[in-house]
């Protein structure tokens, strides 16, 4: 039997506390996909698959186990961001990944948005969406501000 017909994929909130854990262990074992270098956290995985209208988390399982993810925000003036996607290293080259991009892309109708932004620091990332179809966009400057003891988020925002 071919792996994709036994791979389905899931919306991330529907996700169970053990799938949250193995979804934890996967995302902290692909560490690149996190363009801040943070380790993610329980926390931070509850956040990306909870239920919001304009976010989307789907997961890809595969007899009980979860193989890959990808997260994407629909973000103002109408694009979607692709920010993390991922599928574990014994499942790649099977059209797992493609399937997931092509879960988020058939929700932009009901998105109503225009583009498709896939953000990444990752070369690999970058030839894999160029290989579905996507063009190199705008160039963008990513900059950053660590918040540490001294500035907090609370002060930043007086
Ligand atoms: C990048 C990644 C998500 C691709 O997923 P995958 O399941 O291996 O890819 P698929 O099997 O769905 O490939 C679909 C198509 O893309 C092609 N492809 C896959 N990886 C490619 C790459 N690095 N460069 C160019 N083409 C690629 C495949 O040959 C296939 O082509 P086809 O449809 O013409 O046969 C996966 O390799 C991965 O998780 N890598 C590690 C984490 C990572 O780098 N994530 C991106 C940062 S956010």
């Amino acid at each position: 039997m071919s792996l994709m017909s036994k791979v389905t994929i899931n919306a991330g909130f529907a996700c169970s506390g053990y799938e949250l854990k193995q979804l934890l262990s996967l995302m902290q074992e692909i560490k690149e996909v996190n363009l801040t270098g943070e380790k993610f956290e329980l926390n931070d995985v509850v956040y990306y698959t909870s239920r919001h209208a304009e976010r989307m988390f789907y997961v890809a399982i595969v007899e009980g186990k979860i193989i890959g993810y990808v997260y994407a925000v629909l973000e103002g003036a109408g694009y979607v961001c692709l920010y993390f996607l991922a599928v574990k290293k014994e499942y790649q080259g099977q059209g797992i990944g493609k399937l997931l991009v092509n879960k988020v892309i058939a929700q932009v109708p009901r998105w109503k948005a225009k583009y498709i932004y896939s953000l990444s620091t990752n070369q690999n990332m970058t030839d894999f969406i160029s290989h579905l179809g996507f063009s190199e966009g705008e160039k963008l400057t990513y900059m950053k501000l660590k918040l540490t003891d001294k500035i907090t988020a609370t002060e930043a925002s007086k």
